[in-house]
C-alpha cells in the first residue's frame, strides 16, 4: 500500500469471533480465527493510522497498535465499539459477530438429564448497522461473508446498513475461515474493484490503501 495513506487519521476494527455464554463452561460461537481482522489493524497501523482493536477471544498474538480491547460476547462488544465509533474517523468491521446469543446465561452448570435440551436464542445488537447509524458516523467498512449471489448480498447490505464500503468474500468448504489466503470483491455507492487471491497481509494492504482512496473522494466531495 502506499506509506502514510492513512496518516493523521483513526481507525477502529472489529475482529474475531464472539463468544455467547449458555452457562458457566459453555459458550456458543464461530469459526472466525481473527486472522484477516487482525491482518487489517496491522495494515492501517503500518499505513500510518492510530488503531483502535477491539478483538473477541483468538489463538493470536495482539499486533502493535494504540488501543487493544479484548471483549468476549457480542454485548461486549458493541459496548466497547460504541464507546469509541464516533472519535475514529473509521471503522471497520471485520468481526464475526454471533447474530443469536442464549437468551440468559445459567448461573450454575446445566445438568445432563435423560431428556432433550431446548435453547431459546435472542438476536444480537447489530454493531455494524449502529455505527452506521450515528450521526456523527465514521467511514464505516463492513465484511460480508456468502455462499452464493455475492454482489447482491453485498449490495444489499450497503444500502440496508447506510455502509460506506462492503468487503465480501466467498466462504464455503476450504475458503476464508481460518485460512491465511483470502480473496475479496469489494462494493461500494457506484463502485466495485476485485482483490484478488493473496495472503491475508497482503489483502489487508490493498484494502487499506482502498479504503484510503474512498475515503479521500468522500471527504473532497
Ligand atoms: O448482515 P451480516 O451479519 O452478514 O453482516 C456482516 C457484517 O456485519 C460484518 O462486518 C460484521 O462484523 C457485522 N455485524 C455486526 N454486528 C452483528 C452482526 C454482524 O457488526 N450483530
Amino acid at each position: 500500500f502506499r506509506p502514510g495513506c492513512l496518516a493523521g487519521l483513526s481507525v477502529l476494527v472489529s475482529a474475531g469471533p464472539t463468544r455467547e455464554a449458555i452457562d458457566p463452561v459453555r459458550f456458543l460461537s464461530n469459526r472466525s480465527s481473527g486472522k484477516m481482522g487482525y491482518a487489517v489493524a496491522r495494515a492501517a497501523a503500518a499505513a500510518g493510522a492510530r488503531v483502535t482493536l477491539v478483538s473477541g477471544p483468538t489463538a493470536l498474538s495482539p499486533p502493535a497498535v494504540a488501543e487493544f480491547v479484548a471483549v468476549e460476547s457480542a454485548a461486549d462488544m458493541y459496548q466497547a465499539v460504541m464507546a469509541r465509533a464516533a472519535s475514529h474517523d473509521i471503522y471497520i468491521g471485520t468481526a464475526a459477530v454471533a447474530d443469536y446469543a442464549p437468551e440468559y446465561a445459567a448461573a450454575g452448570k446445566i445438568k445432563k438429564t435423560a431428556g432433550e435440551l431446548t435453547l431459546t436464542l435472542r438476536k444480537t445488537r447489530d454493531i455494524l448497522a449502529a455505527v452506521a447509524a450515528l450521526p456523527d458516523k465514521p467511514y464505516t467498512v463492513g465484511f460480508a461473508a456468502e455462499t452464493d449471489d455475492l454482489e447482491g448480498y453485498a449490495r444489499a447490505k450497503l444500502a440496508a446498513k447506510n455502509l460506506d464500503m462492503v468487503a465480501a468474500n466467498w466462504v464455503g468448504e476450504g475458503k476464508a475461515f481460518e485460512q491465511d489466503d483470502n480473496a475479496l470483491e469489494v462494493f461500494w455507492p457506484g463502485g466495485r474493484r476485485t482483490l484478488p487471491t493473496a495472503s491475508k497481509a497482503v489483502l489487508a494492504g490493498r484494502l487499506i490503501d482502498l479504503i484510503a482512496e474512498r475515503y479521500g473522494a468522500r471527504a473532497a466531495v
